[in-house]
């Protein structure tokens, strides 16, 4: 039995999304909202073996988060492998592979939602990355990967060490696939079956092609006939896309027969969107200040630290504050978590 099939249904978890789903905002999302689970930003599996070392900054989390599942993408079955054996040793709780991405930089090489159109690559990475969990259980060290560097198995013992005892034991951990609903047009009959086939633990479907990117609206009938797929498998079917609140993720999860959704855009500046009731809790302006200090701590530490990417944040967790778009400007100058409270306060929002 692994997590997933012990977390309680509906599953109401926490999409992932580059740019923005860091260690400081996995953190808070999970404090005020408990999503069931959490996925990290996605990491290539092809920079990791070609010696990125700064990829390992989002594969960055702490134990509140769990159950946590490191999300990867790329085209290269032995890269897969090892990398696998790299997120068990970091801790995670789960594997995820991409096969969902629309943006060119990915697509164009063959991956994220590329590999709707050759399947067969598709279940070869799915092969290798279990083989990969395998290695690991069998005893493989990160020092044995050929296309692993010193510096980054470094980091990774580094961090393996400081893991909870629980958490440094061997434990065969769940492959899972996030996906859309095909390239062009939606191909939910020839493409799902095809990652049946491997037995992966869940597969969480975006009701949009490749050739949608964001626009129009999410297709729940084409997630609900994934769901019919899979129905008397082990693999859970969670929906994706466009779900803005708790009661909208139990009606689609109820109407389409799912194990539940991912909740990814509507989670931005607002993680009460994973819950029933905000009573007692602090209010947004107050999480804003405390996102802003730990996103300080967790990077201060780096070279090339710039308080930028924080910003867009404060911006998500004014937008609905009358006064809106002149708080947001003063905050998008802001360089310090210090300065954030000074601008909230003035507002008398903090
Ligand atoms: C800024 C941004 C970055 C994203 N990055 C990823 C990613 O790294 N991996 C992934 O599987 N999906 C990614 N997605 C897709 C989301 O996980 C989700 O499938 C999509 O936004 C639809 O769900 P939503 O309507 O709840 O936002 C991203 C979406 C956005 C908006």
């Amino acid at each position: 039995m692994n997590f997933w099939q012990q977390l309680q249904q509906p599953i109401i978890g926490l999409s992932p999304m580059d740019g923005v789903t860091d260690h400081p905002y996995r953190h808070m999302q999970k404090k005020y909202g408990n999503p069931t689970v959490i996925y990290t930003e996605f990491a290539s599996v092809e920079g990791l073996c070609r010696g990125a070392a700064k990829l390992l900054k989002d594969f960055l989390f702490d134990e509140i988060q769990r159950p946590i599942v490191a999300q990867v993408y790329g085209t290269t079955p032995k890269f897969f492998r090892q990398t696998a054996v790299v997120l068990c040793e970091l801790g995670f709780d789960g594997i995820d592979i991409n096969m969902g991405c629309p943006a060119k930089n990915v697509a164009h090489s063959g991956a994220g939602a590329a590999l709707i159109k050759t399947p067969e690559l598709a279940q070869e990475i799915i092969r290798e990355t279990k083989a990969g969990v395998e290695d690991w259980l069998q005893g493989m060290k990160i020092a044995d990967l050929p296309d692993i560097t010193p510096e980054i198995a470094k980091i990774v013992q580094a961090r393996h060490d400081a893991l909870p005892q629980a958490y440094q034991e061997k434990r065969a951990l769940p492959i899972s696939i996030k996906t859309r609903v095909g390239y062009d047009a939606p191909v939910i009959s020839e493409w799902i079956p095809r990652l049946l086939e491997l037995e992966p633990t869940c597969i969480a479907i975006h009701g949009r092609t490749l050739r949608q990117q964001y626009s129009g609206v999410a297709d729940w009938e084409r997630i609900g006939e994934a769901a019919e797929l899979a129905a008397g498998s082990n693999t859970l079917i969670l929906g994706n896309g466009d779900v803005d609140s708790l009661e909208t993720a139990r009606q689609r999860t109820e109407e389409y027969k799912l194990a539940g959704v991912l909740i990814g855009r509507a989670s931005m500046g607002n993680p009460f969107v994973f819950r029933a009731s905000q009573l007692d809790e602090p209010s947004l302006f107050a999480i804003a200040v405390e996102h802003a200090k730990l996103f300080e701590a967790t990077y201060q530490i780096n070279d090339s630290y710039a308080f930028l990417p924080m910003r867009k944040n404060l911006g998500w967790y004014v937008r609905s504050i009358p006064n809106a778009k002149e708080v947001r400007a003063e905050l998008f100058q802001a360089n310090t978590s210090q300065e954030v409270r000074e601008i909230l306060k003035r507002h008398g929002l903090v």
